[in-house]
C-alpha cells in the first residue's frame, strides 16, 4: 500500500516523520482514547544520518515512507533507541532491514530490552552510550541524558547541542492525535491537549515523580530551544510554562485548588447523597466542585482529575463487605500511582454493615502527605433528613481542611 509522505521539517536537518493512529480505541489496551494518539520520530539528516526512536506498527507505513521521504537515496548511519516500549521500537528490525550497516545506538539497559525483544539483532552494529556521552554527526552533536524510569529503566533523552533539541522520550508527551500543526504553539494547548496531557502523566508516568524531578534538574542545566517528545505536539515557545505542569505534576503538587467528588452507586442513592454534598460544598467553599461517576468515567480520568485537584471526596457501597468494584479499581490505582499531598473525604453506604469507608481509609492512609478528613460521613441505605447535620458537618470539615 502507497501513503502519502508527511514529514515536516521542524529545525536545520532535522525532520517529525511520525504519524497519528486515530482508530486505536485504548492506549496500552487500557486507556480509552476519543482521540487517537501520535507516535513521534525524528530524524538528523546531517554528514552522518540519524533516526530518533521508530514508531508503532499501526502507523509504521507512513512512518517508514516518511523516513525514505528524508533520506532519499543516502544511508541510514545510527538508530538512536531513547526508548523501547513497543509503541517506539517496533520497527526497529524492519529499519535494519531497509539500512542493514545502520549502527544501533543505546545504554547497556537499551540492549538488554533488544535483545528480549529482537533477538534476532543481536549481531547488529551497536554503540553503548552512557550519561553525557557525545555522537558527532557533522553539524550536529548528540548528547545523552539517562531518563532512567521516565518510565521504563532504559529510557534517555538525547540533546542536540546545535539546534539545542531536546530529544524527551514519553516525558512531555501527551494523548491525542497531531492536527493541522506539529508545534504546541499552532494550538489552543490548554483547550485542545492539556487534560489528555495531564492524564497520560498521571496514569503513565505518575508514579515517578522522584526520577521526573531527577531529569527535570538536569534538564534544567541544559540550553534547551525545542522539546521533541515521541507523543503529541513539539515545543519551540513557552517551553517554560509546559515544564512548570511537571514540576507540578512530579511533586504532586494539585494545579487546582479545587474539589472533586467521586462516587458509586448501584441504585442512586449514594449518587443522591454525593449529588447534595457536592452541592453543599460548592456553596460553603465557592469553590469548583466536580461530580463523577466511577462505574461511568474512565479510572484514568479520575486520575487525572485527581492530579489536577486539592481535594478528593469519595462516595462509596459496602459491596460484598468491602469496597464497591469501581471505586476499589480507583483506590488501587491511586496507592498504585502514590498519589501523594492530597485531602480525602470518605463517605460510606451500607444497608447492614457498612465496611467500605474504613477499608478506604485504611488503604489510603499508607500515602505519604495525606490528609484524611474526620469523621467519615456513614449513611444507611439512603441519604435521610436525619443525616442533614451529619452531611453539613461533613462539608464543613473539608472545606476547612
Ligand atoms: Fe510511548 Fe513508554 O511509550
Amino acid at each position: 500500500m502507497k501513503v502519502l509522505i508527511n514529514f515536516r521539517q521542524i529545525a536545520d536537518e532535522t525532520f517529525w516523520i511520525g504519524g497519528s493512529d486515530r482508530r486505536l480505541s485504548r492506549f496500552e489496551n487500557i486507556f480509552p482514547l476519543q482521540d487517537g494518539v501520535s507516535y513521534n520520530s525524528y530524524v538528523i539528516n546531517d554528514e552522518k544520518t540519524a533516526l530518533l526512536d521508530t514508531a508503532d506498527i499501526s502507523i509504521s507505513d507512513q512512518f517508514l515512507e516518511n523516513l525514505k521521504g528524508v533520506i532519499g537515496e543516502g544511508k541510514l548511519d545510527y538508530l538512536v533507541i531513547n526508548h523501547m516500549e513497543p509503541d517506539h521500537c517496533s520497527q526497529i528490525a524492519t529499519v535494519v532491514s531497509m539500512f542493514p550497516e545502520v549502527t544501533l545506538v543505546g545504554n547497556a539497559k537499551t540492549f538488554t530490552f533488544l535483545s528480549q525483544f529482537f533477538p534476532e539483532l543481536n549481531e547488529q552494529a551497536k554503540c553503548t552510550v552512557a550519561e553525557g556521552d557525545k555522537l558527532e554527526l557533522g553539524k550536529h552533536t548528540l548528547t545523552f541524558v539517562m531518563a532512567p524510569m521516565v518510565h521504563w529503566p532504559e529510557a534517555m533523552f538525547s540533546f542536540d547541542t546545535t539546534t539545542g533539541i531536546l530529544f524527551s522520550a514519553d516525558a512531555f508527551g501527551t494523548f491525542g492525535a497531531i492536527d493541522a500543526g506539529i508545534f504546541a504553539d499552532e494550538y489552543d494547548f490548554e483547550k485542545r491537549f492539556l487534560d489528555e496531557a495531564r492524564r497520560y502523566y498521571a496514569n503513565i508516568v505518575g508514579k515517578y515523580g522522584m526520577q521526573v524531578q531527577a531529569v527535570l534538574k538536569k534538564a534544567a542545566a541544559i540550553d534547551i530551544k525545542m522539546i521533541c517528545p515521541l507523543h503529541g505536539p513539539i515545543w519551540r515557545k513557552d517551553l517554560a510554562w509546559f515544564i512548570d505542569k511537571y514540576q507540578k505534576w512530579s511533586t504532586y503538587t494539585p494545579e487546582d485548588d479545587e474539589i472533586v467528588v467521586i462516587y458509586g452507586s448501584l441504585y442512586g442513592h449514594t449518587e443522591s447523597a454525593a449529588q447534595k454534598a457536592a452541592d453543599i460544598l460548592r456553596e460553603k467553599s465557592g469553590k469548583q466542585v466536580r461530580i463523577y461517576d466511577a462505574s461511568q468515567t474512565h479510572t484514568s480520568e479520575l486520575i487525572s482529575e485527581v492530579w489536577r485537584c486539592s481535594k478528593i471526596v469519595i462516595f462509596s457501597p459496602t459491596y460484598n463487605n468491602g469496597i464497591y468494584i469501581p471505586i476499589a479499581n480507583l483506590v488501587e490505582d491511586l496507592i498504585a500511582l502514590g498519589v501523594q499531598k492530597r485531602t480525602f473525604a470518605i463517605a460510606q453506604n451500607g444497608s447492614w454493615a457498612p465496611a467500605s469507608g474504613r477499608l478506604i481509609t485504611e488503604k489510603l492512609s499508607g500515602l505519604k502527605e495525606i490528609n484524611i478528613v474526620e469523621p467519615m460521613l456513614t449513611i444507611k441505605s439512603a441519604l435521610h433528613e436525619a443525616d442533614m447535620a451529619d452531611l453539613e458537618a461533613f462539608a464543613e470539615a473539608i472545606v476547612n481542611a
